[in-house]
């Protein structure tokens, strides 16, 4: 047996390749680098949904139904109550998810599109006391989700960065969560339920809830100089440095590559950023040192998480509510996982190996 499957292949798919002895991620035929910085979302969405739906629409009919379907959502936002603001931004907009109805039509994978985009700002605005606001379905979805964030409308800059992060998240393989979201889907549950999975799935720690701890890595180091021994501390109490280290990369996450160029760019048209940069390229270095050191045998690099948490944090997203936006550029590919697993895929049923005590044979 292959533990947590390592090396088992699970299922075929035409969506995405992570080759993780070149750094090299393949989504749809086109590399990441072509994609990342260049596409807007919705372009990318109608690239992994091609075929997937019947009736797909142009990719300007397709804008337009996505930011109609915004629109939809929105009224969801009233079930925002003292129950659902108690909980943690990324299981509020898992509950607000719940109340979408089930299907595996278009309309439904827009609805579950638009939903995180939507939800992800009201509840932020929810937990700093303020009214969520409307979506605007002339926007692009980057430039409305900061939009319903921030109460202004971005500079493009500002959108190009959380466009090109969407992009960059929107399709990994069979990851945790893209796998979890395609179980539920062989069952045919139906797009929401597998959505519902690959987010509750992407909420831990060791899938897409890394980089809000990255960005209290960075503060509790505080200062370049003092990396290392906080670093060495951290290691020495057996805990993982959170952004570093993957299943199957041996080498750079290409991800990371695509996103700290993102930050680089936003930092340039803001000129608030060259410091902080700096400074998490200063922990990086530290990081790669040091586990290097400890792990000889095993190469620990860094992935997408740790540009992740910087780029967020430039864009003023709330620590606690990154993996909210991991969200809504995976919810992407989840649909598109679960519509492939439909089309093609046998319910996904392995087998355990019991070993457990026999049962005691009566006298
Ligand atoms: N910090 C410190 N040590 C790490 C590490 C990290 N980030 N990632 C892996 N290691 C160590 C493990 O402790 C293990 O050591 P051991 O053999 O002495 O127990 C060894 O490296 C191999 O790790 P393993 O647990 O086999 O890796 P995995 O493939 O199961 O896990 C991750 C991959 C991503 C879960 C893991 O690297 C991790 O926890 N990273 C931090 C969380 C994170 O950034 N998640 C986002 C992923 S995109």
């Amino acid at each position: 047996m292959s533990d947590g499957l390592e090396g088992v292949i699970a299922a075929d798919t035409v969506l995405s390749e992570v080759d993780g002895e070149a750094g090299r991620l393949v989504i749809r035929g086109r590399s990441l680098d072509d994609l990342s910085g260049h596409a807007r979302f919705e372009e990318v969405a109608v690239l992994l949904f091609d075929g997937f739906f019947e009736n797909l629409p142009d990719q300007a009919a397709f804008d337009a139904a996505l930011g109609a379907a915004r629109v939809q959502v929105f009224e969801q936002t009233r079930a925002l109550d003292s129950v659902l603001n108690a909980l943690s931004p990324i299981e509020a907009v898992r509950a607000l998810m719940a109340r979408l109805p089930d299907g595996d039509d278009l309309p439904t994978a827009l609805r579950l599109l638009a939903a995180p985009a939507v939800f992800a700002p009201a509840v932020i605005r929810a937990g700093q006391g303020l009214a969520p606001i409307a979506p605007d379905a002339g926007l692009t979805q980057a430039a409305d989700m900061l939009r319903m964030t921030k109460g202004h409308t971005p500079t493009p800059a500002e959108a190009g960065a959380l466009d090109a992060y969407l992009v960059t998240v929107c399709d990994h393989g069979l990851n945790a969560s893209t796998f979890a979201a395609r179980v539920v889907a062989s069952t045919r549950a139906g797009l929401t339920s597998a959505a519902l999975a690959g987010i509750s799935a992407l909420k831990g720690p060791l899938h897409g809830g890394a980089p809000g701890p990255i960005i209290e890595m960075l503060d509790q180091i505080g200062r370049p100089d003092q990396a290392r021994a906080w670093i060495e501390a951290a290691l020495d109490r057996g805990e993982r440095l959170m952004g570093f280290g993957h299943r199957i990369y041996r080498v750079r996450d290409p991800r990371a590559d695509a996103l700290k160029r993102a930050v680089r760019i936003l930092g340039e048209e803001s000129g608030a950023l060259p410091g902080r940069l700096a400074f998490a390229e200063a922990v990086e270095q530290a990081a790669l040192d040091i586990l290097k050191a400890r792990k000889p045998d095993r190469s620990l690099q860094t992935n997408v998480e740790f540009y992740t948490a910087l780029l967020l944090e430039s864009l003023a997203f709330p620590a606690d509510a990154f993996t909210c936006v991991f969200a809504t550029g995976r919810m992407a590919g989840w649909i598109a996982h679960a519509r492939e697993q439909v089309a093609g895929g046998r319910l996904i049923r392995p087998q355990s190996r019991y070993v457990g005590p026999e049962p005691r044979i009566a006298a």
